[in-house]
């Protein structure tokens, strides 16, 4: 493969979801001349943000205080959020709404004119803005607009296939133009990694098809820590194809209901019931189906009858649309069937509250990076606030980042290295597809290291996963073709994908505990003497992830030894 340009930009945004695009817009309104390109492996509005339904948490009333939502956050977490990181996302909370409401977004409002919130899991208080269940969308959309409108450069249906990083130095980024199958080198003086999470690692899940943590799998591969990665949250309500039903459809008042007709969340969270953190809510689910308490064994119901048409159309119209296409009910008259699916990406790129990296001039956001203000289980509504809050700072970061330091020359050598990778897999005559990798790499991920773990399992996982990387050594990409080679792409998503499976893997193996999204079923307890503690995996010279820990940041909200709602 040939280089066929050489292209330069001083800010890189790696990622044209609802991070990119803060970060892309806040750079701009700083500096109206800054030099920004976004790359996407998509077209900005079919980002995952899109997906997100329920809301966007942010203290807005007199009533209540950003300090709640902080420790609700830090409870809800299992007491591993870094606490500095959680005041920066709950106190800029109330600025990142004011900003999404500036450029337009069309948040529902009571009848006095306010932003109207409703209830979501494991917050005191009711703290969730939203448009209807289609927040995601319209945020989206919105920050695409400005983001036209600011004639910000976009790169779309680029594919990253290398991180260019010579010296301990960022130099820039390869890309595929996904199209016309032109290989282009972008230098750049900084970039953010903003590409979201990596859902389908574990095969059906609520994540989108370009779920597959392109930017922590290069960001590892390049020699940066990842962390906090065995933490993947399970969402309690998908349908069964894994289509997510949002959290504020409890939110707005809906039950669960088993085979009997119970609200068995009784049993589980006697006061928080349906409106218990997501870790819990997923777990009861599934240990009322294991007791013969779901429908034909395999889900449980969610009742929204009782909320009526009338609500149902004008605060979830998706639900009802979504319930009607894809499970066949239509939720006014019916319950819907839903089990637990997989959801969010807890840890990533380890950042500090600037955003930095180990890396001068590499920065990373949103759900590619762990902050971390999620821990050990995410508040829903904190996510999209994270987008926001931490794209901006990123934003802030970036254009400071390229205002002190210049485009950096490069060797050809470190360029060629990568553009030789590429080559050696094209090339490749014989071998094995990467649908039946990935299908081992699935089933893998969802068998041993889903919703309850235990060692024997996790072993058996480990060593099928070390085995999955081997067979990726022979990997063949059949179609030879360059426009729009999905096979390519295809592959290089997997190795992004094999090499986060096995940090997750290494990480859920060594925590000899329960906390949050990792639930042991040998070590059931929360052990804050000897785990509470940040995993921090990095790439050895072999390929494996060498694990070590960091203490986790305690401000004001001392550890609690168990965890009731
Ligand atoms: O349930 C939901 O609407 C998802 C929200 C979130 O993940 O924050």
């Amino acid at each position: 493969m040939q280089i066929a340009e050489i292209l330069h930009h001083d800010i890189l945004i790696f990622g044209a979801g609802l991070t990119g695009l803060s970060a892309a817009l806040e750079a701009r309104e700083r500096d109206p001349h800054a030099d920004i390109a976004i790359i996407s492996k998509v077209h900005p509005v079919r980002s995952h943000s899109g997906a997100a339904q329920g809301g966007i948490n942010a203290v807005l009333r007199f009533d209540d205080s950003w300090h709640g939502h902080v420790y609700d956050t830090v409870k809800g977490s299992w007491f591993l959020a870094d606490q500095d990181a959680v005041r920066v996302l709950c106190s800029e909370a109330k600025e990142a709404i004011s900003r999404l409401d500036r450029y337009g977004a069309l948040f529902n409002r009571n009848e006095d004119g306010t932003i109207a919130q409703r209830a979501f899991g494991g917050q005191s208080r009711k703290r969730t803005c939203f448009v209807a269940d289609k927040t995601g969308h319209n945020l989206l959309h919105t920050l695409y607009e400005q983001a036209v409108k600011q004639q910000i450069k976009m790169y779309w249906e680029w594919f990253v296939t290398s991180l260019i990083i010579e010296d301990g130095q960022f130099k820039g980024v390869l890309a595929l133009d996904m199209l016309s199958g032109n290989l282009y080198f972008i230098r750049g003086k900084a970039v953010v990694i903003a590409t979201g999470g990596a859902g389908r690692i574990f095969g059906q899940s609520s994540n989108a098809l370009i779920n597959t943590g392109d930017g922590p799998g290069l960001a590892y591969r390049a020699g940066l820590p990842l962390k906090d990665m065995e933490f993947f949250q399970i969402h309690p309500t998908g349908l069964l194809n894994g289509i997510l039903i949002t959290e504020g459809a409890r939110g707005e008042g809906g039950y669960l209901l088993n085979n009997q007709g119970e609200r068995f969340m009784q049993r589980y969270a006697p006061k928080f019931m349906e409106l218990a953190p997501r870790d819990f809510v997923a777990r009861s689910i599934h240990l009322e189906i294991k007791a013969g308490r779901g429908v034909n064994n395999e889900y449980v119901l969610l009742d929204l009858r009782h909320l009526g048409e009338e609500k149902l159309n004008t605060r979830l119209p998706q639900i009802r649309e979504i319930a009607m296409h894809f499970a066949g009910v239509d939720p006014v008259k019916e319950p819907i069937p839903i089990r637990p699916t997989v959801h969010y990406t807890m840890g990533g790129i380890d950042v500090n509250i600037q955003t930095e990296t180990a890396i001068p001039g590499i920065f990373a956001a949103g759900e590619a990076s762990c902050v971390s203000v999620h821990g050990a289980n995410r508040l829903g509504g904190n996510s999209l606030l994270e987008t926001v809050v931490f794209g901006v700072r990123s934003g802030i970061e970036l254009l400071k980042f390229s205002q002190n330091h210049p485009l950096l020359p490069y060797s050809e050598a470190a360029v060629k290295r990568e553009v030789d990778k590429l080559d050696r897999l094209l090339s490749r005559e014989k071998g094995e597809s990467v649908a039946s990798i990935r299908k081992g790499m699935e089933a893998t991920m969802i068998n041993s290291f889903g919703i309850f773990r235990k060692e024997d399992l996790m072993q058996q996982g480990l060593q099928q996963l070390v085995e999955l990387k081997e067979r990726y050594q022979t990997v063949i990409i059949e179609d030879k073709g360059k426009v729009y080679n999905l096979n390519l792409f295809r592959a290089l998503e997997l190795e992004n994908m094999l090499d986060l499976a096995h940090v997750i893997a290494v990480g859920a193996l060594a925590r000899k505990e329960s906390r949050g999204a990792h639930f042991r079923e040998d070590f059931p307890k929360m052990d804050n003497p000897n785990f509470l503690k940040h995993t921090i995996m990095v790439r050895d010279t072999q390929g494996n992830p060498q694990l070590s820990y960091r203490p986790v940041t305690i401000e004001d909200i001392q550890p609690l030894e168990e965890i009731k709602y």
